[in-house]
């Protein structure tokens, strides 16, 4: 491995170097390149932006070991004595579509997937990297796999690749020996080089851990990325590379962001990998903490990466299926309302009923059914138009003065039956004013929410 990273390392620094030389370098300093990429943001990030709702994918040899994607560094394993479970990793024929199947049907628009992982273990036909799943376990391309499985099913195609790697012998030192640093950034750019140029359009690059290096500079990655756009022009990149590129990653939590922002979440805040599903079931989302997670994400502008690990053989563990489809279901049932850009608000809406943006449209997610049948809404101080229940077009009575708008009377069983969080349309006669309420918001009567100013009557 050594040798031929060592070769590669030579080639990619005498290309740089050669192109220096006769001027063809095509590598912008980095406030060029950010400009440049600012330019395209918007429609390279359109889909994506559209999409809210993704699914990620953590497969490799610790779904076979099944103790945590971390237990190797964890439980301090001597790298060989792990590498050892790669003989049980055994993606069952058609893993990849079962996953592309299921992501559909919960209303998931993109997937990410880990094609190597800290362990050092590339699920793909690697020329640099010998430890793959072609040589090694099913003998099999699954990175190729993944990507006809999701071109299949119309999913938008991520593929995680993480910095830091636990196998490599420069790994642990390429931020402090020279040698080291150049062997392992060639053979980080290698494989990237070749996830970028072997499998046809790519949408999204999902780096991870930029350890040990300390800065982009550490990682090239000013060169590395522009290289990667060279061979993926519309590619979308996260933030993991020490560079902000185009969307930031809240991890564990739903925290937005000023710009472009993706959560990604396990399925049950204890493992990206695969865990017993039995032993697992109890610490799972439910589907209304699914759907809370999207409404998090929908009233702020961001999205959601939602994790599953597969089993060791590939296949779906039980335990996601049940409220990945509901969810699924409910999402359908509400005619995709999620999707597509809303107008992203700080917002402080904190009852029972959530308010989501577009332009002239709102979504009031009413997470509890009021007993009395009437909803109240304030701070928005925009005509409305008509008032509906999104998922059948049953219009609702409404009366609206400077106070709130209240929506009365109305029809009963229209409460959703599949997560009982119904979903109301607002048409508004104009864009939306939404100075917002409490918390310093002039649209409430109390001053000590408006900061001292009293409630004006306007
Ligand atoms: C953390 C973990 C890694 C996981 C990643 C997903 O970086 O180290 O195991 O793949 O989160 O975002």
């Amino acid at each position: 491995d050594r040798s031929v990273s060592r070769g590669l390392g030579d080639v990619y620094k005498r290309q740089t170097m050669d192109s220096l030389l006769k001027g063809e370098c095509t590598m912008k300093c980095r406030a060029e390149y950010e400009n440049e990429l600012a330019k395209t943001r918007d429609q390279r990030m359109k889909w994506w932006r559209d999409a809210r709702y993704g699914m990620f994918v953590h497969y490799g040899i610790y779904s076979v070991y099944g103790k945590h994607e971390w237990a190797m560094a964890e439980e301090n394993w001597d790298p060989a004595e792990y590498a050892k479970y790669v003989d049980g990793f055994q993606p069952v024929e058609g893993c990849c579509r079962e996953w592309a199947k299921l992501a559909k049907a919960a209303g998931m628009k993109y997937m990410v997937l880990t094609t190597r992982h800290h362990e050092g273990f590339c699920l793909w036909d690697s020329k640099i990297n010998s430890f793959n799943s072609v040589n090694y376990g099913p003998h099999r391309d699954i990175v190729k796999e993944f990507v006809d499985a999701c071109r299949e099913y119309g999913l938008g195609i991520g593929f995680y690749s993480t910095l830091m790697e636990w196998r490599h012998p420069d790994s642990s030192k390429c931020a402090y020996a020279g040698e080291a640093r150049r062997r392992y950034q060639a053979y980080i750019m290698g494989l990237n080089e070749e996830l970028m140029s072997n499998y046809g359009k790519i949408d999204i690059l999902w780096y991870d851990v930029p350890d040990p290096m300390e800065s982009q500079e550490g990682w090239n990655a000013l060169e590395m990325n522009q290289r990667i756009r060279e061979l993926q022009p519309d590619i979308i990149i996260n933030n993991r590379s020490f560079l902000p590129e185009d969307f930031t990653t809240p991890e564990g939590n739903v925290i937005p962001a000023d710009k472009d922002w993706e959560a990604c979440m396990t399925f049950n805040g204890l493992s990206w990998g695969y865990l017993d599903s039995e032993r697992v079931r109890g610490y799972n989302h439910t589907p209304q903490q699914i759907a809370r997670m999207l409404y998090l994400v929908s009233k702020e502008g961001g999205n959601l990466l939602l994790n599953i690990g597969p089993k060791a053989n590939g296949t779906i563990p039980e335990d996601v299926i049940e409220p990945l489809l509901t969810v699924g279901k409910w999402i359908e049932k509400n005619k995709g309302f999620l999707y597509g850009r809303k107008v992203a608000k700080r917002i402080n809406y904190h009852t029972t009923t959530g308010i989501c943006f577009e332009k002239t449209k709102a979504y009031a997610w009413n997470f509890i059914w009021p007993s009395d049948n009437t909803i109240y809404i304030s701070g928005i101080q925009t005509k409305l138009k008509s008032a509906y229940f999104t998922a059948t077009g049953t219009k609702i009575d409404f009366n609206q003065d400077e106070y709130r708008i209240t929506l009365k009377c109305l029809p009963e069983n229209e409460e959703d039956s599949i997560l009982g969080l119904t979903i109301i349309t607002l048409e508004f006669e104009d864009e939306i004013v939404y100075p917002g309420v409490g918390w310093n918001r002039h649209t409430t009567r109390y001053g000590q929410l408006n900061c001292g100013y009293t409630y004006s009557k306007k």
